[in-house]
């Protein structure tokens, strides 16, 4: 055993990463004005360095009206108000490298807001410096942008239609301009020149557009067909992504994953293998509504098996579970009522021990669960929204369009971290820009810090085991009782190291049959004795083993 250092300049530092996502609106608010900032996530570098992680992505913090929070900037150069300033980003920094832990920013680059002065400029007339900075058409085609309606949005000034991939207050930018080609390779050196680690690269496998004329059937009941599947994964977009490796990524070591629309483990592959040269790894965007109707534990270990064989060689997987896009883990996967301290820290064990970067979602560590408000006013989220507004058109009543939109709201994920029993869970002290869900009476930091039993104390050992073991970090991996419907167990392995990780991933306890002779446990989420066989398990157990 040895304690893991990761060094910046190694080719493959990426891979020894734990990364925590910190949604900076919600993570924890320093000025005390309802909205998480700067100052507040640098308060609380010191928790999560006892967490054991060792990078952060922040979600989009630069300038920005906030029409998708944060993910529509209006300078790529600047803070946003609402979260500081650039003191307080480089103090951010400073803080940070200090810990020895690394920095990585979102980079939201397939489009800007409509109020960044590039669209500002080219919305103003067909002829200036930035008109082509955009993708301008006479007339629309039948492209749906993701968040509802036509993709496509009218400019009295410049009397031409403009494309947006996203809402309407996010259009996209032309990446056949060399010119907007160089501005974000400019822009990546400057921030990389700030001290920046890496990037989580938003929204970034549509970039090279598919031919206007192409208008395929419609999809949905207003006669649209989505923009994001229609222009997914051209090979133009893997050409646009490599250059930004090798003119820009590269220059730094700068770590990169991508959020990309994959639907297939090759997919993944082209963009993550280390060959082709363009990320580090890839984050698979699924919708949510698809993921909680496909989901289930033996689809996830397929999923988990096929792309395993396609990128062990060449590639590696960015691991998680869960993202401010998402349904809270354990209320999606797990169970957020009967079994939430074992299926927190069973969830917790797949995201550590599978092979490939793992990703914590804030408030993971606490097992968070998802928020339940009474009325569609006290949600935020543009996407759920549309969304209910599109059930009522389908002809749903007003409350079965209410629920279904609150089960896929990624308001779900952003309401404010709960640090403990005090007024709005300690976030702030004025009411949030989203509220607390109730139960951070019972959900909080504080309380999970007091016993050595809690979900906060199982990450820690998680953690602490992954930065210990090279096997656990970058050894080989196996699936054990594959067919199984509910047992999750799995080897990690080099040639002088073995463990096991067995787990039951039902609410139900099954037969097992574990030959765990020569093993020892090293972690568990029940208070069990573990010696020479298994011969069943209960809801949610897991145990880690290492080979004496
Ligand atoms: C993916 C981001 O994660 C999501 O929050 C955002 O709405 C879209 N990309 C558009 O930027
Ligand atoms: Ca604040």
């Amino acid at each position: 055993m040895s304690e893991l250092i990761v060094k910046r300049n190694d080719k493959d530092w990426y891979k020894d990463l734990i990364i925590y996502q910190v949604y900076p609106m919600s993570f924890m608010d320093g000025n005390n004005d309802g909205i998480g900032d700067l100052r507040g996530i640098i308060s609380k570098l010191p928790y999560l360095k006892e967490l054991g992680i060792n990078a952060i992505w922040l979600s989009p913090i630069y300038r920005s009206p906030f029409v998708d929070n944060g993910y529509d900037i209006s300078d790529y150069r600047d803070i946003d108000p609402r979260f500081g300033t650039m003191d307080d980003f480089d103090e951010y920094v400073n803080e940070c490298h200090k810990l020895g832990i690394y920095v990585i920013m979102d980079l939201v680059v397939n489009h800007t807001s409509d109020k960044h002065p590039w669209f500002v400029a080219s919305s103003a007339s067909r002829d200036n410096e930035f008109s082509d900075y955009y993708i301008w058409r006479d007339e629309p085609n039948n492209w749906a942008g993701a968040f509802g309606g036509s993709a496509w949005e009218y400019s009295e000034k410049r009397g031409q239609y403009y494309l947006h991939t996203f809402s309407k207050g996010q259009p996209d930018l032309n990446w056949k301009n060399e010119r907007v080609q160089h501005e974000v390779l400019d822009m990546i050196s400057w921030w990389c020149g700030k001290g920046v680690d890496g990037f989580r690269v938003d929204a970034i496998s549509y970039l090279d557009k598919a031919d206007f004329d192409y208008s395929p059937n419609p999809v949905d009941v207003s006669g649209y067909a989505f923009a994001l599947d229609i222009n997914s994964n051209r090979p133009g977009t893997h050409r646009l992504i490599s250059m930004l490796r090798t003119q820009g990524f590269d220059k730094f070591n700068a770590m990169s994953v991508g959020e990309v629309c994959c639907y297939t483990p090759e997919d993944n592959y082209n963009y993550s293998s280390d060959s082709r040269k363009e990320f580090n790894m890839a984050i698979p965007f699924v919708p949510p509504v698809l993921e909680i109707e496909t989901w289930s534990p033996l689809n996830m270990k397929k999923q988990i098996k096929e792309s395993y064989e396609v990128l062990k060689e060449d590639g590696w997987w960015a691991r998680f579970l869960s993202n401010h896009d998402k349904p809270r883990q354990v209320s999606l996967y797990g169970d957020d009522k009967n079994y939430r301290e074992l299926s927190a820290k069973f969830l917790a064990t797949i995201t550590e021990l599978l092979p490939g970067t793992p990703f914590i979602f804030q408030g993971e560590e606490i097992g968070m669960t998802n928020v339940y408000y009474d009325s569609i006013d006290d949600y935020n989220d543009i996407d759920m929204k549309n969304m209910y507004e599109l059930e009522r058109m389908k002809g749903k009543s007003d409350e079965d369009a209410f629920r279904f939109a609150q089960s896929i709201s990624r308001d779900n994920a952003r309401s404010p971290m709960q640090w403990n029993d005090s007024i709005n869970g300690g976030f702030s002290l004025t009411r949030p820009w989203l509220n607390s869900n109730p139960n951070y009476k019972e959900i909080n930091v504080e309380k999970e810090e007091k016993s050595s039993d809690s979900i906060l104390s199982y990450y820690k050992e998680l953690i602490a085991l992954r930065r210990n073991s090279y096997t656990l970090r970058r050894g080989l991996f196996e699936f054990m009782d594959f067919d199984s419907p509910y047992l999750f167990s799995y080897k990690r392995y080099t040639k002088d190291d073995e463990y096991l990780i067995l787990g039951n991933f039902s609410k139900d306890k099954v037969i097992a049959e574990y030959d765990i002779n020569g093993y020892k446990p090293v972690l568990k989420n029940y208070n069990k004795n573990y010696s020479k066989k298994i011969a069943s398990m209960e809801p949610y157990e897991v145990v880690v083993l290492e080979r004496m």
